[in-house]
């Protein structure tokens, strides 16, 4: 201003410059104004329902697990006296902020459990901590094998957003010993979600594990056949698995990964769903923190849980008397080998458990 003023002050000849440096003022005022107009709205679209008019398209489809309110900004948003706003009917929401600050601050809820159309291209940093899980001699372009794939399965994710008015328990059941004579049937059958993994057999089983079952998570070597109404969750380790169950669903060829796998799986095609490796290394670096080469299936099957559930409840977790991961139907002959070739860190599983329960997050039922 002190700049202006020998202007403001001068004669008819200056009177151009005046209007000039008025117009100057003029337009800058205008360009700050439709700024922070913008910002605004930027900043309130972002943190309101999660839609950014700048991201890609497809954006909205594969991560619609943001349109829950991001943790962050509820957290900021709401004064700390004040009524948290719930994001589930249930009489406890795994959604609900500001209940643990361990868990609001490791939880992500923009990372889509499932891999599809929307997030076939990994993040660089994924695919090579993926591809290193069980590496292959002989690799296949990601990208082809999965859309061939998508041509087979939906490639879409089921799950929708956070609905306050819904309350979608789920029952993550383990392979535990300790659910042997624990009687949880009527119990595990009373969820809406039943996720099951690997073998788990029910049938001779329903007093202590139930009879239903809604989501099976496996990968090829550990595969079965499923009723119809049943989702396979495939849970890849290498690019072999989507080849082979693209295979196993039509022509067959495949027959052998690094052990013998079933040429075809009569499953619910439409029912397919695939783990996405981006959420597999979101549990390792967030909730596992890199103990044990990497998290266990059950590990990722319960993280699955609380990114699709309002409630978790766990069952079937827990090893036996010297540490090894026993099962409820037979006699393990390899319950201790994770533990001599380190791949998980069944200990530091177990205090994760430990304090997700502490946090109200879910609820462990301990079996015998
Ligand atoms: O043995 P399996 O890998 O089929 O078991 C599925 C999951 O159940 C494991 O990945 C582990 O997380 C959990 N489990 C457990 N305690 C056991 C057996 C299994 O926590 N005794």
């Amino acid at each position: 201003l002190s700049e202006l003023r020998p202007w403001l002050r001068g004669g008819a000849e200056k009177g151009g410059r005046v209007r000039c440096s008025r117009r100057v003022w003029v337009l800058l005022g205008s360009l700050t104004l439709i700024f922070l107009t913008s910002l605004f709205f930027s900043v309130s679209l972002r943190g309101g329902v999660g839609f950014n008019y700048l991201e890609p398209p497809g954006w909205e489809e594969s991560r619609r697990v943001k349109l829950v309110p991001s943790y962050a900004g509820a957290h900021r948003l709401s004064p700390p006296d004040s009524q948290q706003q719930k994001t589930c009917a249930c009489p406890r929401c795994v959604g609900d902020p500001g209940v643990s600050d361990w868990f609001d601050e490791n939880y992500d809820p923009d990372i889509s459990p499932v891999w599809t159309r929307d997030n076939v291209q990994l993040p660089s940093d994924v695919y090579y901590w993926w591809v290193m899980l069980q590496p292959q001699f002989k690799p296949h372009s990601i990208q082809q094998v999965l859309l061939r794939l998508f041509q087979v399965i939906p490639g879409r994710s089921p799950y929708g957003s956070w609905d306050p008015g819904r309350c979608l328990r789920c029952a993550v059941v383990g392979n535990s010993g300790n659910l042997r004579g624990a009687g949880y049937g009527a119990t595990i059958d009373g969820h809406n979600y039943i996720m099951r993994i690997n073998l788990a057999p029910t049938v001779g089983y329903e007093e202590d594990a139930g009879s239903h079952t809604t989501h099976h998570f496996m990968y090829p070597e550990s595969a079965k056949n499923l009723a119809t109404n049943v989702s396979f969750v495939l849970v890849p380790f290498k690019t072999l698995d989507l080849v082979w169950i693209t295979s196993a669903l039509s022509t067959g060829q495949i027959r052998f990964t690094y052990a013998p796998v079933k040429q075809f799986l009569r499953v619910d095609k439409d029912k397919v769903q695939v783990f996405n490796p981006a959420f597999f290394k979101y549990i390792h670096d967030h909730w596992t923190r890199h103990h044990g080469r990497y998290p266990s299936t059950g590990m990722l099957v319960l993280f699955f849980a609380l990114h699709v559930c309002d409630e978790v409840n766990v069952f079937g977790f827990g090893a036996d008397s010297r540490g090894n991961w026993h099962h409820y139907w037979e006699q393990n002959r390899y319950s201790g080998e994770f533990r001599k070739t380190g791949v998980h860190d069944a200990d530091y599983e177990a205090q994760i458990i430990q304090r997700l329960a502490k946090a109200g997050k879910i609820t462990v039922f301990p079996g015998k």
